[in-house]
């Protein structure tokens, strides 16, 4: 590839206008022994692109020191899609929402004096210019000019959503962003998404594209149609039910946006993969499904092979009806609306029956054709090609997890102590008058941090009370004496407000309030909580609106028992002691694993290590985990991901009117969780650590298969 342009058709790849039929993969999440097969399965589909985000938070960890090692290696990614024959979308923000920790900013930028993200604000230009100006230096032979696979970019993400906070400041930092990246990438066009500024393309994001072709025009004349963001489900949080859309409505979507004219299109996501370590945002799912048309094992879905029939179709026809210009809409009645694209004596019938509730029959010589509600019915030169709402009976593929028996072994315990009985070497607690906020003293390398202080219960102060947080997040396991006497219960809320009450929660209470009813006997008590952080936000709008750079964990307000305030001081230690001593990896070996414990499992705080050997299957494995409560998981020394039982009873969905369904289950949001080939052995190592209680001899081994029809 070498030149990229535009017309107000389509986009052109050396002069040649192109339908894009894209898909998202991102690459930190799967595994790099997946890309290949990942990138044959979307070549065959019929897609000519993938796109990915550029995810600075995990490229950059730590300031000025990159990390481009194993899933993060985005130059082999590129590379590989260049030789499967993909252009990239590359959407490098680098602010790119995307449920990821923080947006994609590294957390460090929060620390930088006098900083506000995505606005005007001059620390914060400084750092995404470096940043942007680096990856672009490393990337340089993948960009179109020079012969490689990046057909455009993208700067900022969905600045829409926030404009109306920044004002005029925010335009600016806008204009600035566009040419920033504009200068930054060898001159492939610039695409920004709901949003753009002068010299950039605008690009459409939602479930459904074609209602907003119309006004794309009057706004565009002269540019092409594309839509960046068709989601193909929806993400899931714990305590929620699991998202998913139907095949036969993408398929119309995306049938129906051609037919209007729409130009190219990037399913969101493609293949969503798994969140793994600690990179999901606050109450994202290790798993990122997606309800993808390629499973979060990267395995082929039905909704994958209606869409590549669907492909196959518009791949064949594109040079019908990307030659000429968008024909008039033939109005059969008030939901059918037909368009007849003709090119060089050949036509394109696109016959559409908008109604989401109605089936529409429409005559066509002297058959009739049945169109069900938000179908599509596509003809070329007469002969009925697809209709979009049938899915052929032989592509009905599905799969399940069957459990391996017995292939769990040498269940060995560890007990996390409280920070006072920690060795006095690493004993050495930040002592302050009031709670300080987690993440000035984890800096977000450890999910936790205990808070610690005494408690001197008068008489007529004892028996059961409220011990009430002020602000608190996000999820708080309370001690007294070592004992765990309450924890934070699921479903919490995804987005919170820093000030005031929260339009979700019903109690009315301040979103960052949590508080415990209590038993305390009269006289002196420790008080040991346990602050989990249950990930970082990915917008404003998690904070009420604040900039995220107020976001925030742990404790930072007062601490009441039955409303008089806790005098402190607060004694305030980082991490677990497993975390520092590194159980989950070679040092296990230091550390006596003891098999009577889980003769008594269910108790909080635990740490659990199991061998397995590696089954002999070339189908994606996963853990169910349906016995254990919350906590984290290593394979082999690495940390694989979150888990969380809770149970999906919140209420799911996106805006009234989306056609994402949430699925109600009796199970919890997440019950599997993926183990990825590429860090598997011949023998295997599991570290658990448990954080309220669960019985790690209910952990099976299971195999993502096929069930046979
Ligand atoms: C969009 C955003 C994506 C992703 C998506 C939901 O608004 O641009 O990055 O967050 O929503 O999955």
């Amino acid at each position: 590839m070498s030149a990229v342009s535009y017309d107000s058709r389509a986009l052109k790849l050396d002069g040649r206008r192109v339908l894009v039929l894209s898909g998202a993969i991102h690459y930190p999440r799967s595994t790099p022994d997946m890309w290949p097969s990942l990138m044959r399965a979307s070549r065959e589909a019929g897609l000519n692109a993938i796109e990915t985000y550029v995810f600075w938070n995990l490229h950059e960890r730590e300031r000025k020191v990159y990390d481009f090692s194993h899933r993060l290696d985005l130059p082999r990614f590129l590379g590989l899609a260049a030789e499967h024959g993909l252009n990239v979308i590359l959407r490098i923000g680098p602010y790119v929402c995307a449920e990821t920790s923080y947006g994609g900013f590294p957390l460090w930028l929060r620390d930088i004096p006098g900083v506000e993200m995505r606005t005007y604000n001059r620390p914060f230009m400084e750092e995404v210019e470096r940043w942007v100006g680096f990856l672009c230096g490393l990337l340089k032979p993948f960009f179109a000019p020079f012969g490689g696979p990046v057909i455009l970019v993208q700067a900022e993400n969905e600045y829409a959503n926030v404009a109306a906070a920044y004002g005029e400041d925010g335009q600016r930092y806008l204009q600035w962003c566009g040419r920033m990246m504009q200068e930054a990438t060898f001159g492939v066009p610039v695409i920004m998404c709901m949003g753009a500024t002068q010299g950039t393309l605008e690009t459409i994001n939602g479930f459904y594209a074609h209602p907003k072709i119309e006004e794309y025009r009057r706004r565009h004349p002269d540019k092409p149609v594309l839509w960046t963001e068709f989601y193909s489900g929806w993400y899931d949080t714990w305590g929620y039910p699991h998202h998913i859309r139907g095949a036969e409505d993408m398929a119309y979507a995306l049938a129906r946006f051609v037919a209007a004219g729409g130009a190219g299109a990037n399913y969101y996501m493609w293949h969503g993969g798994t969140n793994f370590g600690r990179e999901g945002m606050y109450l994202q799912t290790a798993s990122y499904d997606f309800d993808a048309p390629l499973d979060e094992y990267g395995k082929p879905t039905a909704k994958y092979y209606h869409l590549l029939k669907l492909h196959r179709i518009l791949n064949e026809s594109a040079h019908i009806f990307l030659n000429v210009d968008v024909p008039e809409i033939r109005q059969s009645d008030d939901e059918v609306v037909e368009f007849e694209w003709s090119h060089n004596s050949q036509s394109l019938v696109f016959i559409c029956n908008d109604s989401a509730a109605d089936e529409a029959v429409v005559r066509r010589g002297c058959s009739s054709l049945r169109l069900p509600p938000h179908s599509v019915v596509i003809l070329r030169d007469g002969e009925l090609l697809m209709n979009t709402a049938h899915l052929s009976a032989a592509r009905r593929v599905s799969r399940a997890m069957r459990p391996l028996n017995r292939t769990l072994t040498g269940l060995g315990g560890w007990v996390e102590p409280m920070p006072d009985l920690w060795p006095p070497a690493l004993r050495k607690p930040t002592i302050v008058t009031e709670p300080v906020e987690q993440l000035l003293l984890t800096r977000d390398m450890t999910d936790y941090a205990w808070y610690c202080a005494d408690l001197h219960v008068e008489s007529r102060r004892a028996g059961v009370g409220m011990l009430r947080f002020e602000a608190a997040a996000d999820v708080l396991y309370v001690y007294i004496d070592g004992k765990l006497v309450g924890f934070t219960l699921p479903p919490l809320h995804e987005n919170r407000k820093l000030d005031g009450s929260d339009r979700e929660n019903e109690n009315n209470a301040p979103d960052f309030h949590q508080e415990f009813n209590i038993k305390l006997a009269a006289g002196a008590h420790k008080l040991q909580i346990l602050c989990a952080s249950a990930g970082l936000i990915k917008g404003d709008w998690m904070l009420g609106g604040a900039n995220m750079a107020r976001e925030r964990k742990g404790i930072w307000g007062r601490v009441f028992w039955r409303d008089i305030p806790l005098q402190g001081p607060w004694r305030l230690s980082v991490g677990l002691l497993g975390e520092r001593l590194g159980i989950f990896g070679a040092a296990g070996e230091l550390v006596q694993w003891r098999a009577d414990l889980a003769r008594r499992p269910s108790m909080p705080l635990r740490w659990w290590r199991i061998f397995f050997k590696k089954p002999y299957t070339c189908e994606p494995l996963a853990l169910d985990m349906s016995t254990m409560g919350r906590g984290l998981l290593w394979l082999n020394g690495r940390l694989l991901c979150r888990y969380w039982l809770a149970q999906a009873i919140g209420k799911g969905g996106t805006a009234p009117g989306d056609p994402v369904v949430s699925q109600r289950s009796s199970e919890p949001t997440q019950r599997y969780y993926h183990l990825p080939a590429g860090w598997l052995e011949e023998l295997n190592l599991l570290v658990v650590f448990e954080e309220f209680g669960g019985n790690p001899a209910g952990i099976r081994l299971c195999v993502w298969e096929e069930t046979p029809r």
